[in-house]
């Protein structure tokens, strides 16, 4: 069995518990414990085969993308949850999941400083970079957003449909927001919002928040900080200097997403937005005449744009944060740093080997590299070939496509400022990542030297 199973266990014993608080209620089921129904059995059978078409994400040598199964107990308490499928949109829809969303939500900002906050979860990043940059467009109506050339494309989106304008700041050799092209930008003084990233989408790099901050004090722009996949690594004690320095200066924003469904162990629909100021409160005002009468407490709905949403999330993202609280020195926290280690190491390794070029060392998980050729074609075809090959060996890597520059003055690329190549990309955000390091690397040795020879 690769699947874990741990958390059928955990849910049939606290299912029992659940059941017990409504004990008081008259039987509403005619049997509750019926012989199941075997057209349910041969539909399972039948989603189960058709799961079968994905990718092994779950196992050590998936080390593509960014995704990873959620831990056994989010998996068990979603599913308990959705025995009785709360609503954290109101009080009225959900009295539990929002208090155990309150707390998990004040858990997430605590990591960043803040002891005072608004935030909420929300259906992912998208959703809650867009609440984020509603709020800073609200606050500074048709002044301009900007994110770097390496940020997540959503933002670009997201300010379209909020019809606010954007521009990209240009990004350094090794993907970070160039201080000096931003302050060129901030100088025609209709910037409204800059959008750190701490942890880019393709490379993990990270926004200088140190300068960036400096230039907040001089021409006072609202800083957003998009933490969504890097933001958990603030727990992380092996982090290089420059990228600590920014991540110690995150609580500095006045607004941070962060996505419990990339790092933090969660099942996909789980983001969350953070606000320092709770009177932004006030800009999300609005009347409901269905809801909010149950209770005259803060209702999620009130500080959200989702009306309805998952409390299973909340109850997922509690209970995780329970068991695995957001500590340095801690449980989770060690599992960052050995996704950190495995990607420092696999670096080195790609860094010593004749047959590939790195751009630069990673910052956070994230690794990307390029095999060694004489043209920026040739490494891009050689990128796919390898990518395929390494698939068919069970090692999934992705593919990124990087401006050129990434690679410095280092490499014999003849491009334009503009051009990029085809890499190869590994998110190693598994912690058993670190131990599978040698057999990952035998099997990149091994396809690299084919796609080679069927080359040459
Ligand atoms: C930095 C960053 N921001 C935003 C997003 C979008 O998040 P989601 O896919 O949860 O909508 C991502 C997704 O990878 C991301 O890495």
């Amino acid at each position: 069995m690769h699947l874990e199973e741990t958390s059928l266990q955990l849910l049939k014993d606290s299912l029992k518990r659940l059941d017990a608080g409504f004990n008081a209620l008259p039987a509403a089921a005619e049997n509750p414990t019926q012989p199941l129904d075997p057209r349910l059995t041969a539909v399972m059978t039948e989603v189960a085969t058709r799961l079968h078409d994905n990718y092994p994400y779950f196992h050590p040598l998936y080390a593509g993308q960014m995704l990873k199964p959620p831990h056994p107990i989010a998996r068990a308490a979603y599913a308990l949850a959705t025995w009785i499928n709360p609503n954290n949109h109101a009080l009225d829809g959900g009295r539990a999941s929002s208090a155990l969303e309150k707390e998990a939500v004040a858990q997430i900002a605590a990591m960043f400083g803040w002891q005072e906050h608004l935030g909420h979860l929300c259906g992912g990043g998208t959703m809650a970079n867009l609440e984020a940059l509603w709020v800073a467009g609200q606050l500074h109506p048709g002044k301009k957003i900007v994110a770097s050339d390496q940020s997540h494309y959503t933002h670009k989106r997201i300010s379209a449909v909020l019809q606010l304008p954007f521009a990209e700041a240009p990004t350094d050799n090794r993907g970070r927001m160039d201080p000096r092209a931003l302050e060129k930008m901030l100088a025609a003084g209709d910037v409204g919002c800059v959008v750190a990233t701490e942890g880019t989408t393709g490379t993990g790099s990270v926004d200088p928040l140190t300068e960036i901050l400096c230039l907040r004090k001089r021409y006072g722009f609202r800083l957003h900080v998009d933490a969504a996949y890097g933001g958990y690594f603030t727990l992380a004690s092996n982090l290089a200097a420059e990228t600590r320095a920014s991540f110690d200066l995150i609580g500095r924003a006045d607004s941070i997403v962060i996505d419990p469904h990339k790092h933090g162990l969660q099942p996909y629909g789980c983001g969350c937005v953070l606000f320092r100021d709770p009177q932004v409160g006030a800009i999300y005002k609005h009347e409901s005449p269905y809801t909010y009468f149950t209770s005259s407490d803060l209702h999620l709905g009130e500080i959200s744009l989702e009306c309805s949403r998952p409390g299973a999330s909340a109850v997922a993202l509690w209970a995780t944060q329970r068991l695995l609280p957001l500590v340095r020195g801690g449980e989770f926290a060690a599992m960052l740093e050995a996704s950190r280690d495995a990607a420092v190491q696999f670096a080195e390794r790609l860094a010593t080997d004749q047959r590939w070029l790195l751009p630069f060392a990673p910052e956070l998980d994230i690794v990307v590299w390029a095999p060694r050729a004489e043209t920026v074609a040739e490494i891009s075809a050689l990128s796919q070939r390898i990518f395929d090959a390494a698939a068919k060996q069970n090692l999934h890597l992705a593919l990124i496509r990087v401006p050129i520059k990434f690679f410095g003055t280092q490499r014999n690329l003849q491009a334009g400022a503009t051009d990029t190549v085809l890499c190869l990309r590994s998110v190693l955000m598994k912690p058993e990542h670190r131990d599978w390091l040698d057999r990952i690397y035998a099997i990149l040795s091994r396809v690299a030297e084919s796609a080679v020879s069927s080359v040459s």
